[in-house]
């Protein structure tokens, strides 16, 4: 599909007032998304697992207005309280998809939203927060236009996702989720995330991570900046032929359930990610002390034990751990004993691969 698909071009009904609940969850990258061009389109694909309790629901309710406005008015509440710091993400995400959305402007809305894991833990609530907007703005759409098919549903639940926070464009399907055109990848397309249409291993299905709360904290450098310091970087080009390899050699892996390969494959791309930070102009560093050390226990104890578990990181500190279901208790006790003691307060959250958004 093409941009101008998701510009609807029927007049529909409009429903004068209505409410809709979405819950979306998290996403953790196995290949990294690092850098954009305008309109939110990735310098290269990526892939990620679809997480289940870290998730966001928001409530959407519309009202029309009787003198239609360019982008609507609207109130935004987090955990019950007005969240007027959020307004501004908001709008901005409003201007963004009034081409794709024209009716937007119809109404006002009341944005009711809450994330199931605790804020200020650090975890980026961006994409889940976003996709469960897009999803609410999605159904509305869906009240317009009745006949509207299932698969078209979350596909531009996903490109208005996008327009918010580009991973949040992997965080309406469940399991792996692909984003990005990529020639090898049958659909794949820089404007929505697709289900990963190869074939995965059982052991995938029921993936755990464990994420480690290393700090809490606001970070130092925000994504947005991150991305934008990917343009001119000495590396850029070496880096993105470098996430589109690793794309590739994802695939015998995740089909044979290769869990040697995919460890040194999605450790690399965690590193790799975070040696573009250190690399940009201004160079940054978002790992702490904590992270270190955390990484370097795991290699030991993979080392001692054979068993597989690796980590990843996204554009923070926190360590997301990643390991087959089976290795679950072995895995919580190297935790408690190892590794909680570089977790801020001592936590950390528990999430597996998921089934994607749901409505509530
Ligand atoms: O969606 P953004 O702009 O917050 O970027 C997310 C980037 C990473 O989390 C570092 C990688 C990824 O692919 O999710």
């Amino acid at each position: 599909m093409i941009e101008k698909d998701f510009i609807p071009e029927m007049a529909g009904t409009l429903p004068e007032t209505g409410t809709v609940s979405w819950q979306a969850p998290s996403n953790i990258a196995l290949v990294k998304y690092w850098g954009k061009r305008p309109g939110q389109l990735p310098t290269n694909p990526s892939v990620s697992f679809t997480l289940d309790t870290s998730a966001t629901r928001t409530t959407l309710k519309y009202r029309s207005v009787p003198a239609p406005s360019q982008v609507p008015v609207f109130r935004i509440y987090l955990d019950g309280v007005a969240a007027p710091h959020f307004a501004a993400k908001i709008s901005t995400f409003f201007e963004r998809i009034c081409v794709y959305q024209p009716f937007l402007g119809a109404y006002e809305f009341e944005i009711r939203t809450e994330n199931t894991f605790p804020h200020s833990s650090g975890i980026a609530s961006s994409a889940s927060g976003m996709a469960a907007l897009s999803l609410c703005l999605m159904d509305l759409e869906r009240a317009i236009y009745p006949d509207m098919i299932g698969e078209f549903f979350k596909k531009k639940a996903s490109f208005l996702a996008r327009l918010g926070s580009g991973s949040a464009a992997r965080s309406i399907e469940g399991g792996l989720v692909e984003w990005g055109n990529h020639a090898s990848v049958p659909g794949s397309s820089d404007l929505y995330g697709i289900p990963y249409p190869f074939e995965v291993h059982p052991v995938f299905s029921s993936f755990q991570d464990t994420i480690l709360l290393v700090d809490k904290g606001e970070k130092q450098v925000s994504s947005t900046v991150g991305h934008g310091l990917m343009q001119g970087h000495p590396f850029a080009n070496s880096r993105f032929e470098q996430a589109r390899q690793h794309l590739d050699g994802l695939q015998p892996i995740l089909r044979e359930g290769d869990l040697p390969a995919f460890i040194s494959l999605v450790e690399s791309e965690a590193l790799s990610l975070h040696a573009m930070m250190m690399s940009s102009n201004p160079y940054f560093v978002l790992m702490k002390p904590g992270t270190l050390e955390i990484i370097n226990r795991i290699w030991e104890y993979r080392k001692d034990t054979g068993t597989p578990v690796c980590f990843t990181l996204d554009a923070g500190a926190n360590v997301h751990l990643l390991y087959p279901e089976e290795n679950k208790e072995a895995v919580g006790a190297f935790v408690s004993e190892e590794l909680l003691s570089f977790c801020q307060d001592g936590q950390y959250l528990q999430d597996h691969v998921g089934p994607g958004a749901l409505r509530l």
